[in-house]
């Protein structure tokens, strides 16, 4: 097709669902230009967007709380006597599964990380209380650590977008892959979404492109499908998908325990959760929600059921989800095989977008001014069978980099991330200074390449290491 029949074809289109304003500056463009912008057009399905703009864009799409809702039970971090032995025959389990290779790594990283404001992909971010690794440099050791004491040779999908996607392979290709064999670390774009004036007009970000972004972190699933990774695991034997967001370091990238349950009780999604710091921590809460599992975000929390104890005095609704998962490979296939009718529930979020107007003038907006769209993986959870939730520690497990300052920053993370070293070393029995308020007195760091977790660091640590108040340390 030449391009003015093109053009001419996506006229009556645009027309037919109020989104003519995409070609005001068409006369202007050049032919790169118009190309461009041709593409961009023809990529939206607007039949289907049509209905989303009514419910979703124009107005505020109410959340429908469950009728009856319930904690979602748990297996705790730490068991009971019962569950001894589940625990230990579930870690032989997943230690098992991880040396056959049935399981791959997953990370998704196609977020734009605003509130982080760096230039860069997040997982360029560096991090480390010592040497400064950047977080896909932390889970790469990781995931390298696993094989190693394993013998497992797992491979390591990475989710971007299309709007950090070259910047994220440019940064692996730098860095030698951080020493993954060619074709173990696998990359793959996610779809998009445009964003949307309040009146629902697409925004255009220049003349000639539409203003996409990212379609949430849900848009794995697709992802997964149309990119033909699902297809690609199955081929290589891949039965189960480690999920985590690329925003914490302290995320246990492979973990025996949790892969084992997933398997053992043959559930299709598995999380993990952690107590809440208090009844209106912003995180999501698991629930059983008129009879299913499900995630309610923190926003649609009723306050009554935030702050609601139970008989013995504690807090009712004390799952928060730190986006940490299994899935099974089936699972996603069974619920992406008919793509067409496949779709999370979109959620909108009102946030700050340039573009330009119709009469080609630039906004640069000081306060938010569009609405954006995003899928979120959680609400797959109710559509899985027997999903499970395994609880953690926090201090372990969470501690995300969210934020340029303050609450969930990389100031935060470091700390935390020199607070498990101390924890693991004093674990293993050996003294770490501590400042009089408290925290360990000096930087530590040890390689995931050396020691996973503080039973791993007892074992390969055999003698008292060396260690200066106030220095830093780095063990690997
Ligand atoms: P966040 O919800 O924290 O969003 O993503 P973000 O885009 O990273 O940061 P802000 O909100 O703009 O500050 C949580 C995780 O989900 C991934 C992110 O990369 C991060 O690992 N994500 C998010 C995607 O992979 N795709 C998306 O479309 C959104």
């Amino acid at each position: 097709m030449t391009t003015g029949d093109r053009l001419s074809a996506l006229k009556a289109e645009l027309e037919k669902h109020g989104q003519s304003h995409l070609l005001a500056h068409w006369d202007r463009l050049d032919e790169a230009q118009r190309a461009e912008l041709l593409n961009d057009i023809e990529q939206i399905n607007f039949a289907a967007l049509d209905g989303l703009i009514e419910s979703h864009i124009r107005a505020e799409q109410p959340f429908k709380l469950p009728k009856e809702i319930k904690p979602a039970p748990f297996y705790p971090a730490k068991p009971d006597i019962e569950l001894v032995g589940q625990y230990a025959d579930a870690v032989k389990r997943g230690v098992s599964l991880i040396r056959q290779n049935k399981v791959a790594a997953f990370t998704v990283a196609g977020g734009q990380g605003t509130r982080l404001g760096f230039d860069g992909p997040k997982g360029a971010f560096p991090i480390s209380p010592v040497r400064n690794k950047t977080l896909f440099q932390l889970f790469a050791e990781q995931i390298r650590g696993t094989n190693r004491r394993y013998g497992s040779d797992l491979r390591w999908y990475i989710m971007t977008s299309p709007q950090n996607d070259a910047a994220t392979r440019a940064f692996f290709a730098e860095n030698n892959y951080f020493g993954f064999a060619p074709g173990h670390v696998c990359f793959f774009t996610q779809g998009v979404m445009p964003a949307f004036s309040p009146e629902g007009k697409i925004l255009l970000e220049s003349p000639s492109r539409i203003a996409f972004s990212p379609d949430g972190h849900g848009g794995a699933l697709l992802a997964l499908k149309r990119s033909g990774a699902l297809a690609e695991m199955a081929v290589a034997g891949v039965e189960y998908i480690s999920y985590w967001q690329v925003d914490n370091p302290l995320v246990k990238c492979i973990d025996p325990l949790f892969i084992g349950l997933h398997d053992l009780t043959r559930s299709e999604m598995s999380s993990k959760t952690i107590p809440k710091v208090d009844d209106l921590e912003r995180v999501g809460n698991f629930v059983i929600g008129d009879g299913r599992m499900q995630v309610i975000e923190y926003s649609d929390l009723p306050d009554e059921l935030a702050h609601e104890r139970d008989e013995l005095g504690r807090r009712k609704f004390d799952a928060g989800s730190i986006a940490i998962h299994v899935l099974s490979r089936s699972f996603i296939e069974r619920i992406t095989a008919d793509e067409a009718n496949f779709g999370l529930p979109w959620h909108r979020a009102i946030k700050k977008v340039p573009h330009v107007d119709e009469q080609g003038r630039r906004i640069e907006p000081d306060k938010p001014n569009a609405i954006k769209l995003e899928a979120f993986i959680f609400d797959a959870i109710p559509m899985a069978k027997n999903p499970l939730i395994l609880q953690t520690v926090r201090s372990e497990e969470f501690s995300p980099v969210k934020n340029a300052t303050g609450v969930d920053s990389a100031e935060t993370s470091r700390r935390d991330m020199n607070r498990r070293v101390a924890a693991w070393l004093t674990a293993a029995g050996f003294d770490v200074p501590m400042t009089p308020e408290g925290e360990p007195d000096g930087l530590f760091e040890i390689s995931p390449l050396l020691a996973l977790d503080a039973g791993h660091l007892r074992e390969v640590m055999l003698t008292a290491p060396t260690i200066h108040r106030g220095q830093a340390h780095y063990w690997e």
